[in-house]
């Protein structure tokens, strides 16, 4: 193994889209980011450099950080933030894991344009489990507003309603022909450029905030061979569907020979929210073939007839809950799904949209956030503190700046799926789990209607975990459980709550450290849907936690 390093100079820039200008912060000069390419194996040394003027913190997401919590980049959770004119270098070694993750700021909204992907091939000399494809291509969802993020979010904020949606969603930062521009050329599409009979591998990634996505190509179908950084069970379908924070590899056979014809591949929104608080447009990109007949690099032919997938509808649950079922972990000798059999620990959340009291009945409880919209798990609304969790913890100053207590089930059970309003009571609070070294954690998430069932995609930092079930309507612990898949059951770092249903996973506390557990949608977060668990040191020496690096930031 080896050691990749990469310097990250963060600063503002201008950049052109939908017809306008605007000053974004970005990495390198790039928008999306760099790609940080390693093999399983390697240690990679990233130098962040922050000349912007904001706070930074860089989150390396699904990368398991074994014992380098430090490096995780959450911020508040794992450091304080890289202060304007300040920097910090993350290391980490990338541990068991082989396919796609993304870079992406940990700090408020600015990750809608400070994300980039993480390339990690296998060992070298370790082949893929499925034939090696002729090209990798990087495919980044994101999303782009006309006004400034950091003015979109503060703005909602403070008035307490839904923040305004994105106005385009973007692959690879370029909106794409379907959005209106005026002059010709201002929406920059994305274009894949083909050889007839050659499969390409789709490093797919979703980097929007607020969306989970529908994607196909016309007249082609896709193979999914890997998702968060995990192989899976090939499967071949017409549409995928990706939360945000998910990735998702596929191979792309292009037709043997060349088709006459271009064709659009799409992304469009899975939600079941009320229109108008999320983003129900689509971006479209260009699957185009090299012409035989004309094989410079300009003999791309510009006429030909251009072809449209078929989405599945904004709403189309059944699609992805079959979508989702069909997922499977490796689970071969090489590749094992080590599931964890026996429960130590189990905790069930509920996840959802709720108030604080005085948004519902008027009767305020203190001076923050009463008459906002709030969002909670096991009603309670997870704030941020001024100092890092992981400090506090590893310092063992914890008094005043967390407490322990989290729930392990909701205030009192309700029907969770049921007409609202129903236990819409939230509280602030910074209260974690703590659990052992070592332990097997189940845990049932249970998306609640209380401001309309919505699907959640929650993601895990420092794990993964094994989707073990999943369903409809209020989980049912006398009998959910024995319809458990514990051989084969898919392994990510983000899975979608699904609306009006429940998720079962199941992980082993083998990272000591503080770790974030939120939903992916960057509203959400702001709304509080989140919360964070404490993992002990074991016994033995490398089951502790590593001392603090001596530039991590202070706050
Ligand atoms: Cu990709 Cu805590 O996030």
């Amino acid at each position: 193994s080896a050691t990749v390093e990469y310097q990250f100079e963060v600063a503002t820039m201008n950049v052109t889209r939908l017809c306008g200008s605007k000053s974004i912060v970005v990495v390198n000069g790039q928008f999306p980011g760099p790609t940080v390419s390693a093999r399983e194996g390697d240690l990679v040394v990233v130098r962040v450099v922050n000349k912007a003027q904001y706070n930074m913190s860089i989150h390396w997401h699904g990368v398991r950080q074994l014992r380098s919590g430090w490096a995780d980049g959450p911020a508040y959770i794992t450091q304080c933030p890289v202060q304007p004119g300040k920097s910090y270098v993350y290391k980490f070694t990338i541990t068991g894991q082989r396919g796609t993750l993304w870079w992406h700021a940990h700090i408020s909204w600015l990750r809608a344009t400070v994300y980039g992907p993480i390339v990690i091939l296998p060992k070298l000399g370790v082949p893929y489990p499925f034939a090696a494809p002729y090209k990798e291509v990087p495919l980044m969802f994101g999303e782009w507003w006309k006004a400034d993020t950091e003015a979109v979010i503060s703005q909602a904020l403070q008035t307490g309603g839904g923040p305004n949606v994105s106005d385009a969603f973007t692959i690879n930062g370029l909106p794409g022909p379907l959005y209106n521009c005026s002059a010709k050329g201002l929406c920059h599409t994305f274009k894949l450029k083909v050889k007839p009979g050659k499969t390409y591998m789709l490093r797919i990634i979703n980097a929007a905030l607020n969306d989970e996505l529908f994607f196909s190509i016309a007249g082609h179908t896709l193979t999914i061979v890997d998702v968060d950084a995990v192989y899976i069970k090939p499967i071949t379908v017409e549409t995928l569907l990706i939360t945000p924070g998910q990735t998702t590899n596929v191979l792309l056979t292009a037709k043997p020979s060349y088709p006459g014809a271009t064709y659009y591949m799409m992304a469009a929104p899975y939600s079941t929210a009320a229109s108008g608080t999320f983003d129900n447009t689509t971006v479209a990109g260009i699957l185009e073939y090299e012409d035989p007949s004309s094989p410079s690099s300009a003999g791309f032919n510009k006429n030909l007839p251009l072809l449209r997938p078929t989405l599945p509808q904004i709403n189309d649950t059944s699609f992805v809950s079959n979508y989702t079922a069909k997922l499977r972990s490796l689970a071969t000798e090489e590749y094992p799904a080590e599931v964890p059999q026996e429960v130590d620990r189990r905790f069930f959340f509920t996840v959802g949209l709720g108030t604080h009291p005085c948004a519902v009945n008027g009767t305020c409880q203190g001076p923050t956030n009463d008459s906002r919209f709030a969002a909670a798990v096991n009603n309670v609304s997870f704030v941020l503190p001024t100092t890092a969790l992981l400090q506090s913890h590893y310092t063992g100053m914890s008094n005043g700046v967390y407490s322990s207590n989290f729930p392990a089930v909701p205030q009192s059970p309700f029907n969770y799926t049921g007409t609202p309003p129903n236990n819409t009571n939230v509280s602030n609070g910074t209260r974690l789990v703590v659990l052992s070294y070592g332990d097997a954690v189940e845990l049932v998430m249970q998306g609640t209607s209380i401001l309309g069932a919505e699907s959640h995609p929650f993601h895990l930092h420092g794990f993964n975990f094994f989707v073990v079930g999943q369903g409809f309507g209020n989980f049912d612990p006398a009998k959910d459980p024995a319809k458990y898949n514990l051989v084969d059951p898919v392994e990510r770092n983000t899975v979608g709550v699904p609306a009006a249903g429940w998720v079962a996973i199941r992980f082993r506390a083998d990272n000591p450290g503080v770790w974030f557990m939120h939903c992916h949608l960057e509203v959400h977060v702001s709304w509080g849907l989140k919360m964070a668990w404490v993992v002990q040191d074991g016994s033995l020496p490398d089951q502790k936690l590593l001392p603090p690096p001596s530039d991590l930031p202070k706050c």
